[in-house]
Order: C-alpha cells, then sequence, then structure tokens
C-alpha cells in the first residue's frame, strides 16, 4: 500500500478500495441501504446541494477546526458512528476505529452489537469513546447491561431508537447475507472468492477468538451470528416507547442521547426527559427509506428545542465541507460510520484515521476558503442562494 495517505485522497478512494478488498456480502452490508435506497441516494445529495461563497482577505491565518463537546476538547466537530459489526471487514476491527479516533481526538461510539469486548474498545479509545445501546424489553436485562457499560467507564451513551422492527434490505438476501448468518452456497462462493479476506480477516478472527460473536450480549442472549436470532424474540423492540428511556435516564448519570430521530416533537420530548441530546439519523438510509436526509432536520428541530440540548446528524457526510454546512445549518456536531469502516477495511487503524484525516484537512481547506476562524463563525450567511429549509443569515452572521 502507499505511503500514509495509502494512495487514497478522499473517501470515495477508500470506498472503492474497500470494494476490492472485501467479499460482496460485506462490502454491500456496509455500503448499501434499504429498500430502493432513496434515503440513502438523498442523505449525500442534500449535502451537495448546497453552494457556499468564499470570502476573501479575511486573515484566516489562525483558523481552526477545533471546538469541544460536552466539555471534552475534540479535533474537529465530528464522530465516529456506531457500527455492528465493524470487525467483520477488518480483524477486531472496532479497536482499530477508537484508536483511529483516540489518535484524531474525537469521539468513536462503541456499539451494542460490535465483535470485540466493550471492555477493550473503551480502551483503546483512550477517553474519547462514547456507547451506543440497544435496549431489550426485558429491563432487568438492560438495566445490568447499563451497569457494566457505567462500570467500564463510559460517559456518554447513545439510544438507538430507529429499529421497532428490522429493516428490509433486499440485497443482503440475494447476497446470503441476513442474519442470522447462514453459510448458504453464495456465501461460501463469495468468501472463497477473496482469499485475501479469509487471510487477513477470517483466519485470524477464528485463530484468536473462534466464530464471530456479538460478543457483548448478556448470557441469556444469542450471540454467534449464526445462530438464530432469539435477541428479536426475546427483546419485542417494537413495544418500546419512552418510559423506557425514563428509566434508562434514572439508571445513567452519564451524558444521554437517544440515536435515529426525524421529528422535532421527538426531539422536544428528549429534551423534556432531561437528555443531553438527540443524533438526527436515518441510519445511513438502512431504515425509512423515504425518510428526509438529518441535515434538512436540522433548523427545524433547533427552532423546537433551542440550546437545550445538543443536535448531532448523521447519515451521508463524506467531504469536509459537509461538516462545514452541517454546523452552518444548526448542527452542534456530525457523525458518520462508514468512511471509517471503508478505511478499516483497506488498512485497519491506518485507514481509519486517514478517513478522519480526510475529513480535517478538508475541513480546514473549505473554512480557510470561506473566510470562516473558528466554528462558532459558521452560519447561514457562508450559503449562495439557498432553500427554503435554510434558516435566513442575520446581520450578525
Ligand atoms: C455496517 C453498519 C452497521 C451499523 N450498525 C449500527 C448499530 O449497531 N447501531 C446503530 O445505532 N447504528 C448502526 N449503524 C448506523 C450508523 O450508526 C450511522 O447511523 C450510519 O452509518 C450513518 O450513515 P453514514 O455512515 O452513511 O454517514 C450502522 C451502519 C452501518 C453502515
Amino acid at each position: 500500500m502507499a505511503g500514509s495517505d495509502l494512495g487514497a485522497y478522499n473517501i470515495e478512494d477508500l470506498r472503492l478500495k474497500a470494494k476490492n478488498r472485501l467479499p460482496r456480502g460485506i462490502f454491500e452490508y456496509v455500503d448499501r441501504g434499504a429498500e430502493d435506497e432513496i434515503a440513502l441516494r438523498h442523505n449525500t445529495a442534500v449535502y451537495r446541494s448546497l453552494k457556499i461563497k468564499n470570502r476573501v482577505l479575511m486573515d484566516v491565518s489562525e483558523r481552526t477546526t477545533a471546538t469541544e463537546i460536552f466539555g471534552q476538547k475534540i479535533t474537529m466537530p465530528f464522530g465516529i458512528s456506531p457500527t455492528a459489526s465493524a470487525g467483520l471487514v477488518c480483524e477486531g476491527g472496532e479497536v482499530g476505529l477508537a484508536r483511529a479516533a483516540a489518535r484524531m481526538g474525537v469521539p468513536c461510539t462503541a456499539a451494542t452489537s460490535s465483535l470485540t469486548p466493550m471492555e477493550d474498545i473503551y480502551e483503546a479509545g483512550n477517553g474519547n469513546i462514547w456507547f451506543q445501546l440497544y435496549m431489550w424489553t426485558d429491563m432487568d436485562l438492560t438495566a445490568r447491561f447499563v451497569e457494566r457499560v457505567k462500570a467500564t467507564g463510559f460517559e456518554t451513551m447513545l439510544v438507538t431508537v430507529d429499529g421497532p422492527v428490522s429493516s428490509n434490505r433486499e440485497y443482503n438476501y440475494r447476497n446470503g447475507f441476513a442474519m442470522p448468518l447462514r453459510y448458504s452456497p453464495r456465501l461460501i462462493a463469495q468468501v472463497l472468492a477473496n482469499p485475501g479476506w479469509c487471510l487477513r480477516v477470517l483466519a485470524p478472527q477464528y485463530l484468536k477468538r473462534g466464530p464471530f460473536r456479538k460478543v457483548n450480549n448478556p448470557p441469556e442472549l444469542a450471540s454467534k451470528l449464526t445462530q438464530v436470532d432469539v435477541e428479536t424474540a426475546y427483546t419485542k423492540p417494537s413495544a418500546q416507547n419512552w418510559d423506557h428511556i425514563k428509566r434508562i435516564r434514572d439508571m445513567w448519570p452519564g451524558n444521554l442521547l437517544v440515536k435515529g430521530l426525524h421529528s422535532w416533537e421527538d426531539a422536544v420530548i428528549a429534551a423534556d426527559n432531561g437528555l443531553q441530546g438527540v443524533v438526527l439519523s436515518n441510519h445511513g438510509g438502512r431504515y425509512l427509506d423515504s425518510a428526509p436526509a438529518p441535515l434538512e432536520l436540522v433548523p427545524e428541530v433547533r427552532a423546537a428545542v433551542g440550546d437545550r440540548i445538543k443536535i448531532i446528524i448523521d447519515s451521508g457526510p463524506r467531504r469536509g465541507s459537509d461538516i462545514v454546512k452541517a454546523l452552518a445549518v444548526g448542527a452542534d456536531m456530525v457523525m458518520s460510520g462508514r468512511p471509517t469502516l471503508y478505511g478499516s477495511a483497506v488498512a485497519g487503524e491506518a485507514g481509519s484515521y486517514r478517513a478522519l484525516e480526510i475529513f480535517q484537512t478538508e475541513m480546514d481547506r473549505v473554512m480557510a476558503q470561506i473566510g470562516i476562524n473558528n466554528v462558532e463563525e459558521l452560519g447561514p450567511q457562508i450559503f449562495w442562494n439557498p432553500p427554503d429549509w435554510v434558516p435566513k443569515a442575520n446581520a450578525s452572521n
């Protein structure tokens, strides 16, 4: 692989390299979206549709992308979204993601469904680490799990709430990649067609850890990716409601956010229940296919909750300019899962770091071009001819 830039000059380069290094079923599991992929495409298209104007002769020699979230200094307003099964793209992938984030100085979110123990991911994150919770309807089980998350040292937890039922991902069925995983002839053929992945990921996994497992699952639940998904039957996520969040609030002293919201009404409920923030997300186009892009939702959610809670968005950013645009419409921070996963598939920790480095250098360059010295200066004044949903610029910005 070429020097520290890995021959990848943007996120799309990492994506194409990842495509070459992964069995088709695994690449598409990461890359694709639900049903007709309307939301998947729209997420990125909305970012691209916004035009920003340069400002000249502004002395931007002292500019910085650095900011803070929940009292923690971060190198840029960007974090890694939780991604289940990151260990499928790179052996021990979750640890590499956490190390890359720690090196860049941004948060990485460990997923409930990761294939590495949460304790190992926490240690690798060196303080730059959040936790993502999938609740079980059996609240005793959930409570014990939350105690473990707390005891591990996590201080910020996102509860993902956009999956009351499982999603419709037709490409997974076609690839023979539905959960529980079955070693179908199609899947075996895809794996054998990619001996590099077998050597880099499959063999070390089996030698060091045995079969791929959701190792964090409580013992009452199935954990092997090949097991019948008793988890779904057992947990009845479709019965979940705000009372469950209130119970988590009572037992979690740290920062608590819900992830997967679209509606400002839900954000108001989150604020009224003492949560610290929301993550507006359509799960990267992996659930509700006709969902709006989170970027478009920021202004109405901000208007509804003001500064009571943090508004974080994910789904679709692929350029540093996208982070700039998200903050300019009112978001506090941006997250994304796929870019660092592509990087992980390409070169483990170094590849994930490369993805973060691309975002940071692009963001810094664009800030200079538009005459911005720090993220507090970002506002709707940066846009040229914005659509109606973008807040109007006023004299102060
Ligand atoms: C392979 C993969 C696995 C994911 N697993 C989870 C998960 O376990 N929990 C969760 O809250 N979100 C999960 N997500 C959604 C991400 O957290 C995030 O919302 C999404 O990646 C945003 O889209 P983007 O990466 O295109 O920006 C997953 C996404 C991908 C691509």
